[in-house]
């Protein structure tokens, strides 16, 4: 089973507008027409337009890093699904630890935003990942386990073939203490073990799981290399052409 790999940028709450395109742009210059990987760009929701159409007509992509799971209505400061694909998006970063943490997201939170995501015909980056305290304390099987059922809730087979999900370790992110890919490489495969569970083997096997944890340039051949590592999401390393490209470079 051939799955594409897939390098999504994650700028979380990072640039201003203009320096927004202009990574973009050379994100694009960067990658060229045929790039080794599929390559998204998930910039801070109020420069999705403009980072849209620096990408538009190039085989990048464009990503939302959340989403609300309503249509439209008085939800004052949320954006829902139909609103990111008007403005170019193919892909939403859903569950991601920042949000799980910060904004008190949950597994049925996330559940929600998914369904909301693909009946808007959005591709869902769903995100895993435990605490140090939770691995040191022997717990991320669990807390996997949890999640993936949690914010998986009620998806049918056909629909999970074509979402993501992202392994990020928090004690990984931004932290500069990457996972070992023996350890990224392992939760992967128990990962994929737990969507044959719920959804069969064959889907599972379809269903790519991206690593995020700084991922760099230096680090991304090695992660990559892993049968069960589909792809990075990356977030401190997409701020700049040259590590972004970097890692594109290592697919
Ligand atoms: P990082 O972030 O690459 O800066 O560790 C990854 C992420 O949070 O998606």
């Amino acid at each position: 089973m051939s799955r594409r790999t897939l390098i999504a940028g994650n700028w979380k709450m990072n640039m201003r507008c203009e320096s927004a395109v202009a990574l973009a742009k050379g994100v694009v210059a960067a990658v060229g027409s045929q790039p080794s990987a599929e390559v998204v760009l998930c910039p801070p929701s109020v420069y999705l337009s403009k980072v849209g159409e620096a990408v538009a007509g190039t085989p990048v992509e464009l990503g939302a890093q959340n989403v609300y799971a309503a249509d439209d209505g008085a939800f004052t400061g949320e954006v829902n699904p139909s609103m990111l694909t008007d403005v170019g998006c193919q892909f939403v970063i859903l569950g991601h630890s920042e949000r799980r943490t910060l904004m008190g997201e949950t597994d049925a939170d996330v559940s929600k935003k998914l369904h909301a995501a693909l009946a808007g015909r959005l591709v869902p980056i769903v995100c895993v990942g435990e605490s140090l305290e939770q691995r040191e304390g022997d717990e991320t099987e669990q807390v996997i386990e949890r999640q993936i059922n949690g914010s998986l809730a009620g998806l049918d087979d056909v629909r999970a073939a074509g979402i993501v999900i992202a392994y990020e370790p928090i004690w990984a992110i931004g932290t500069g203490k990457v996972a070992s890919p023996e350890q990224a490489e392992e939760v992967h495969a128990f990962i994929r073990q737990e969507l044959s569970k719920m959804f069969g083997k064959e889907v599972a096997d379809q269903i790519r799981i991206q690593y995020g944890g700084s991922v760099k340039p230096g680090n991304a051949k090695e992660l990559l290399g892993q049968p069960n590592i589909d792809g990075a999401l990356v977030g401190g390393a997409s701020l700049t052409v040259e590590d972004f490209s970097g890692i594109i470079a290592a697919v």
